[in-house]
């Protein structure tokens, strides 16, 4: 399908203001989004607890409609409030399996709950050249600590970004799911910073858990995440939440049943106390929204971008930190470097004239969804020209 995009940008009010270029950090949110919160609100103002059996429908309608987004069945979905809570509910069921592998890269919220449930149990593999980590050096890490003869040594579970928040690196997960199949090891990845802008398909590239927000490339604002497992791993390894509410039973409007658990047997076991409508349907309208564009269509707009966007910052001699080489670990995000001025200097300078972007580490990261254009990034490109 032939995409409108300048039509498409109409969607976006905040083009008339700033060239946004910082949907790694926090994205805004389509005008169909916003319609659909405010009428959730409205309905609440005016009909208060009478809306609670239709929402508890939308509830289910978007937990289908995400689980069709990546390719998973609706059972393995659980809504969360952010990517760290899930990624502490998955660490929960899997740090006391065995060893877990994390690397250096990641945004805190894939490594840390995993050290805090289970120090002794992490291993860091190394990273190359400071932006990336590819499967060869997962490989050797693990017939390393392999070779040590020691059941204690036993890998059971890799962490990963599916794109690095730092570098924008974009790990090849089929490649990497195909060997964590072979040595049977849970692969868990944080689809943060894909999820909305990338291809992400659970089943296909063989993921069996994830975690997620919605803030970013995803367009639904704050407070909304969820998590997939996969089903098998609900049912053979009878994994359990570390927290339990009565909207993990079988029967959620049983309020008799106060001493006795009988936990649901897919993943809505995870999800604790009254849930956050308003959030959800937030994400339902997101998820609506970017499937009618089509996520090939997306990822094929914002790699265009992200090409463009290269070539000028090379032109400029610019410093690039993301692996750019091989075309297939380019993402949404690129990261260079000024050799002659702080990366801070250089956001606030752009931020003066409304050109939107972040400071990671040494570099400026830039993060072009589909709604941007090359007038966007031309309008960056004049002003670090004039720096
Ligand atoms: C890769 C990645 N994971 C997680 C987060 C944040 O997650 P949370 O939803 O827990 O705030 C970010 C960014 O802020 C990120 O870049």
């Amino acid at each position: 399908m032939k995409c409108d995009w300048i039509k498409i940008r109409n969607d976006f009010p905040i083009t008339k203001k700033y060239s946004y270029l910082d949907n790694a950090a926090i994205s805004p949110i389509p005008i169909p989004v916003y319609i659909e919160a405010c009428k959730f609100y409205k309905n609440l103002m005016d009909h208060g607890g009478k809306i609670w059996t239709k929402y508890i429908k939308v509830k289910e309608e978007t937990r289908k409609r995400y689980a069709e987004f990546i390719g998973s069945n609706d059972s393995e979905i659980a809504f969360t409030h952010s990517t760290s809570e899930g990624m502490n509910i998955i660490s929960h069921m899997l740090s006391n399996k065995g060893i877990v592998i994390l690397n250096g890269l990641e945004f805190p919220a894939s490594n840390l709950p995993w050290i805090n449930n289970n120090p002794k149990n992490v291993r860091f593999v190394k990273c190359r050249d400071n932006n990336r980590i590819e499967l060869e050096d997962i490989v050797d890490l693990i017939y390393d600590l392999e070779s040590k003869v020691d059941d204690n040594n036993i890998v059971k579970t890799i962490v990963t970004s599916h794109v690095q928040f730092s570098t924008g690196y974009r790990i090849d997960l089929d490649k990497l799911s195909n060997f964590t199949k072979q040595k049977k090891i849970f692969l868990v990845i944080n689809s943060t910073q894909s999820l909305g802008s990338l291809y992400f398909n659970v089943k296909e590239q063989g993921v069996d858990f994830a975690a997620t927000n919605g803030h970013k490339w995803m367009l639904s604002s704050f407070g909304i995440g969820a998590i997939y497992i996969n089903k098998k791993y609900l049912d053979e390894y009878q994994l359990k939440p570390s927290f339990f509410s009565h909207f993990g039973q079988k029967q959620i409007d049983n309020y008799e049943n106060n001493k006795q658990i009988e936990m649901s047997d897919n993943a809505t076991r995870f999800e604790i106390g009254t849930p956050h409508f308003q959030n959800i349907i937030s994400l339902n309208a997101a998820v609506k929204y970017l499937s009618n564009i089509g996520i090939k269509n997306i990822e094929h707009r914002i790699l265009q971008l992200t090409d463009y966007i290269i070539e000028k910052l090379e032109s400029l001699n610019f410093e690039i930190i993301s692996p750019i080489k091989n075309k297939n670990q380019r993402s949404g995000i690129i990261v260079f470097r000024s050799k002659k001025l702080h990366p801070l200097t250089i956001v606030k300078k752009l931020e003066n004239e409304n050109v939107i972007v972040s400071q990671r580490g040494k570099g400026i990261r830039i993060s072009p969804h589909f709604y941007n254009s090359e007038e966007d990034l031309d309008k960056l490109i004049l002003l670090l020209e004039k720096l």
